[in-house]
């Protein structure tokens, strides 16, 4: 397999490990060094299997050999359980693409189209990666996002459990993300008193027993990033995400891979906003993106250990 070149595995064996533990492996995008060191020094600092997320616009930016090559210079030991997985592909030849420069997972995202649609474009995304030892993720129910505090009251389409059986069987995909009320973003819910679905997670979960089941849209948001952002120029005094404590109710039901982009994002900015103001006269990049870069790996330290419970996993 190409990605076993570089170290990586990929998802069945840490997903079969979570479920059978019950807890979940933390997905963290990123998209350029720092933010690749953060949680890669995370994962290794807590002994905890992790899953590399690269969106299409993340890789684009960092382009393919550049990525590959900043990959082969972590190296990698498979014993570390680590998995480098396209986020949020939406085509084909998207998936195809990272498959054949050495991702070790990819998620076909074909939410947008019709029941019958998704099937397809999943089914042949599955059949293209399986024969290269490549895990597949597909998306049933509609995650949106919001880009700003005024689009909170965005159309919300949750998984319909009467689809998912159908769904995994015909498309023989490895994991399956759902809807349940969480979003893309830094502005999540309007109020704190805001459920997740947990109805229809029991319901999926009864449905495919120890399926993995993978949760998007899942940042909580801390409200310590928050706040450091706006006393610092910052202004994102709106943003609310989702409460630890639902997300650690999630994977008790079964969720065994969650997604943070939003978290990693918003510490970054924290980390580099305050070492710019409490340093006026500094303009050394190595300075602020290192403090940057600090709270990533804070930030991913604190979730891998506090929601995820991956910590002290790998044997
Ligand atoms: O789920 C989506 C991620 O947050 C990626 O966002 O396309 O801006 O990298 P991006
Ligand atoms: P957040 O915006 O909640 O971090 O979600 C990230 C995500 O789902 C990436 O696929
Ligand atoms: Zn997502």
């Amino acid at each position: 397999m190409l990605y076993e070149k570089f170290g990586l595995v990929n998802t069945r064996d840490m997903f079969a490990d979570a479920i059978a533990h019950r807890y979940a492996i933390g997905a963290f995008n990123f998209y350029n060094m720092e933010t690749l060191i953060a949680v890669t020094s995370a994962a290794r600092e807590t002994n905890s299997p992790v899953i590399l997320a690269v969106s299409e616009s993340a890789l684009q930016y960092m382009g393919d050999d550049m990525l590959m090559s900043m990959i082969a210079g972590l190296r990698l030991s498979p014993n570390e359980q680590i998995a480098l997985h396209l986020d949020h592909g939406h085509s084909f030849e998207s998936c195809t693409h990272a498959i054949d420069i050495g991702f070790s997972s990819v998620m076909i995202d074909a939410s947008a189209l019709s029941f019958r649609e998704n099937i397809a474009l999943s089914a042949r995304v599955a059949k293209y990666a399986h024969t290269r030892g490549v895990a597949v993720e597909a998306e049933l129910g509609a995650i949106d996002g919001h880009e700003d505090e005024n689009t909170t009251s965005s159309r919300k389409v949750f998984t319909d459990p009467n689809d998912v059986y159908e769904f995994v069987a015909q498309t023989n995909i490895d994991s399956l993300a759902i809807a349940i009320g969480t979003s893309h973003g830094a502005y999540k819910r309007r109020s704190d008193s805001e459920q997740l679905r947990f109805d229809i997670l029991g319901e999926i979960a009864h449905i495919l027993p120890r399926f993995p089941l993978v949760l998007h849209g899942a940042s909580s948001i801390p409200e310590i990033l928050v706040k450091t952002i706006n006393q610092n120029g910052g202004d994102i005094s709106a943003a609310r995400g989702i409460p630890t404590d639902q997300l650690r109710q999630a994977v008790l039901m079964g969720i065994c891979k969650i997604n943070v982009d939003s978290d990693s994002r918003l510490a970054f900015t924290a980390g580099v906003r305050l070492e710019m103001s409490e340093n006026p006269c500094g303009f050394n990049p190595r300075e602020y993106l290192g403090l940057g870069t600090s709270a990533v790996y804070e930030n991913a330290i604190d979730e891998i250990t506090n929601i995820m419970n991956s910590a002290n996993r790998l044997h």
